[in-house]
């Protein structure tokens, strides 16, 4: 089974970042978790350029999530809601519209690690 995670914080010393890699490192045999590296780069997203043709990072991001059986989010709690620049993952991942999208059906896990009392709630 392969798994890509996706982590909600761009942080070089990201909390969730690091929860993603020791998921990797801990993965039980015959489970491999790759970690998506494009978040930095990804655009943001724009209907006129979700065309046949869309960026180079988000064809690469829908192959990418196309190819995992799941994907594994680890995110902050950012304003009381996820991180803008991982809502683009999901919008640019949610088209096109219906079946051909590379998140449609696709098994999903949020897991959230926080320094607050609110725990990426
Ligand atoms: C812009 C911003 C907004 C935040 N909002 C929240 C919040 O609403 N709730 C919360 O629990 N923590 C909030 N935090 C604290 C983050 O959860 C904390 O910094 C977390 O460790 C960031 O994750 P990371 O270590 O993976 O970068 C916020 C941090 C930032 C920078």
């Amino acid at each position: 089974m392969r798994i890509l995670g996706i982590s909600g914080s761009l942080r070089a010393a990201s909390h969730n970042t690091a929860l993603l890699r020791a998921a990797a490192r801990l993965a039980p045999e015959g489970v491999e978790l790759e970690l998506y590296e494009g978040l930095d780069s990804l655009p943001p997203y724009n209907e006129d350029r979700d065309t046949e043709w869309p960026p180079e990072q988000v064809s690469r991001l829908r192959e990418q999530i196309a190819a995992a059986d799941a994907v594994l989010f680890a995110t902050p709690e950012y304003n009381g809601t996820v991180p803008g620049h991982l809502k683009q993952v999901v919008d640019w991942a949610s088209r096109p519209r219906g079946g051909e999208a590379a998140l449609w059906s696709k098994p999903v896990a949020v897991i959230g690690a926080s320094v607050t009392d609110y725990g990426a709630l």
